[in-house]
């Protein structure tokens, strides 16, 4: 190899090791599951809230939405958002019952439209 290209092959495999640190860095167990956060999402499917814990000073809301035909993607909603909101009050009144959840989701579904 010509020396610009042996240094140009250090300078990537150096960016790629601080990229791998910072990508580990994200997945330390105790941190905030939300990198950013949504307003608004439609099509909610399902719903998962992660309360206040340490190492995260906020509770979060993530919500499961459907895309297209059979496929789904995940997405945090802003939880000082209305429909975060909502959804908290929802759960609260269903005292957090895992089998009481898809009531929430329904109710949402239903004043959506
Ligand atoms: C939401 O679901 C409806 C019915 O399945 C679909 O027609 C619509 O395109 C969906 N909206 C989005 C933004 O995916
Ligand atoms: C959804 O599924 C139908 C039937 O399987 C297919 O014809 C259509 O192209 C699909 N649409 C998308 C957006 O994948
Ligand atoms: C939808 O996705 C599920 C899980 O990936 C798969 O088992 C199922 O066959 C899919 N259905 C359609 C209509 O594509
Ligand atoms: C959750 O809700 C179900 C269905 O209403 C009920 O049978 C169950 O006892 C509830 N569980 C708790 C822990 O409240």
């Amino acid at each position: 190899m010509s020396d610009p290209v042996r240094k140009l092959a250090f300078l990537l495999f150096a960016l790629a090791a601080v990229w791998v640190q910072l990508h580990q860095a994200q997945n330390i167990p105790i941190r905030c599951s939300c990198p950013g956060t949504v307003k608004f999402a439609p099509n909610i499917t399902d719903f998962e809230v992660k309360e206040r814990r340490s190492g995260c000073d906020k509770t979060e809301l993530i919500v499961t939405i459907a895309v297209g035909n059979n496929s789904t993607i995940q997405r945090c909603l802003d939880p000082m958002g209305k429909l975060a909101k909502a959804y908290f009050r929802c759960w609260e009144n269903k005292n957090k019952n895992e089998s009481r959840k898809h009531e929430c989701i329904e109710r949402k579904k239903k004043t959506d439209q």
